[in-house]
């Protein structure tokens, strides 16, 4: 109940705290807590982006700018995912946003209107789902399956069933969170086909994109692929297509609030319209500093990837050993999403976790249908960290819940 002076608009009154948000406010401020439960990792931004953005706002990049990003940084980006892919990819394509949630936002107000529905492919992060609910939109969910060793895997005919007269996009983030999952080339052409038959919007969430580790066939430094496979690869700039992509993750930059969309050309002036009316652009000094990640940033990202395999590898070798616990090596973004036997109420169990050993994890049912039963452990984290998170959490872990 909310005692405001004035209605709110149902859908908004009916928006509920994330359960990610409920665990993280009984717990934060801990003493000697390690907190596993949000999507970033345990380094700060590295000096050399910082340094790009003391300078820029040094030199006076402080004043409103171009709404798409400054040209620098566009050309930079596009060149950047001509590399990734080996694709073409025109500069007049892409937009900076304030963070890929801000772009995700304005994308879904541009396509959903009231009744409307958008099939989004779950276990998903939360605020997909909300920033759906929020522009009025429904949330047709569609359960990835979950596999006897833990993996999961994408049913496409139940996709394809759950698309109505109302659908007006796609929602797929790839590699996923909380799941890791990654969509194959072959999945995104079926998937892309279905969305130009019906005339519906694609939105790829790709965020997690250079986040691939080896051993699933998709990505992985043997395969010589530096990110995993991107609806970019497959598609004509015309498609129906919005690539969501963000700063946070490769360039450790969450708290900056910067991302970028890939459109096709003809989406670029109303997206304008919607970047004016919302943000009236990312910030100008920011800018720079997204520039020299981008410019300069690839040993950074190897390195951070690298770091994130390692510390999902020890994840998965002591967490799959528990008898209780079924979870799949990781293929990609940076979560162990594992199941554990019996449990049917992952809040409840995040929060006793907590109680019990001071490491902080998200309960699986925050993350929409398919969830609930799983507990997510970000991995973003040195091994000596991670290690003592783990010496912590299996004598818990390996009692009946
Ligand atoms: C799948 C997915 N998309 C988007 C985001 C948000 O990215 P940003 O920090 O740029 O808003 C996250 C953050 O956790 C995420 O997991």
């Amino acid at each position: 109940m909310n005692s405001l002076p004035a209605p709110l608009r149902p859908e908004i009154d009916a928006l509920e705290t994330s359960r990610i948000q409920q665990v993280f406010d009984l717990g934060l401020g801990r003493e000697g807590l390690i907190a596993l439960w949000v999507g970033e990792g345990d380094q700060p931004t590295p000096a050399f982006i910082c340094d790009a953005a003391t300078e820029a706002m040094k030199a006076g990049k402080t004043f409103y700018t171009y709404k798409h990003g400054i040209p620098e940084l566009r050309a930079a980006i596009a060149g950047y995912t001509r590399g990734l892919y080996d694709i073409d990819c025109a500069e007049e394509r892409v937009s900076v946003t304030c963070s890929a949630m801000s772009g995700i936002m304005m994308v879904l107000q541009a396509v959903v209107g009231p009744g409307d529905n958008v099939v989004v492919v779950t276990p998903v992060w939360p605020n997909i789902m909300s920033a759906i609910q929020i522009a009025g939109g429904v949330v047709r969910a569609v359960q990835l399956d979950d596999l006897p060793d833990g993996g999961f895997r994408l049913d496409l005919d139940r996709l394809a069933g759950a698309l109505d007269e109302r659908t007006r996009a796609i929602f797929i983030a790839s590699p996923g969170n909380p799941t890791g999952w990654i969509m194959s080339t072959e999945e995104q052409s079926v998937v892309l086909e279905m969305c130009r038959d019906r005339g519906i919007w694609m939105i790829a969430d790709e965020v997690y994109a250079r986040f691939i580790f080896d051993g699933a066939g998709t990505g992985g430094p043997e395969t010589g692929r530096k990110a995993a496979p991107s609806f970019l690869e497959i598609s004509a700039p015309e498609d129906p297509l919005i690539v969501v992509n963000s700063f946070s993750k490769a360039w450790a930059m969450t708290g900056w609030r910067m991302g970028w969309l890939t459109t096709p050309p003809s989406f670029i002036e109303t997206l304008g319209r919607l970047i004016e009316f919302n943000t009236s652009g990312a910030p100008h000094f920011q800018q720079y500093a997204c520039l020299a990640a981008i410019r300069d940033g690839e040993d950074y990202v190897r390195e951070t990837v690298e770091r994130c395999h390692r510390g999902g590898e020890l994840v998965f070798q002591r967490l799959a050993a528990l008898p209780r616990v079924h979870m799949a090596r990781p293929m990609g973004a940076f979560y162990a999403f594992f199941r554990v036997e019996g449990l049917s109420d992952s809040l409840a169990y995040a929060k006793q976790i907590l109680e019990e050993t001071n490491v902080g994890l998200s309960p699986g049912s925050a993350f929409g249908p398919g969830g609930e039963g799983h507990m997510r452990l970000c991995f973003a984290s040195s091994t000596a960290r991670l290690s003592e998170a783990l010496d912590r959490l299996e004598p818990v872990l390996s009692k009946p819940v």
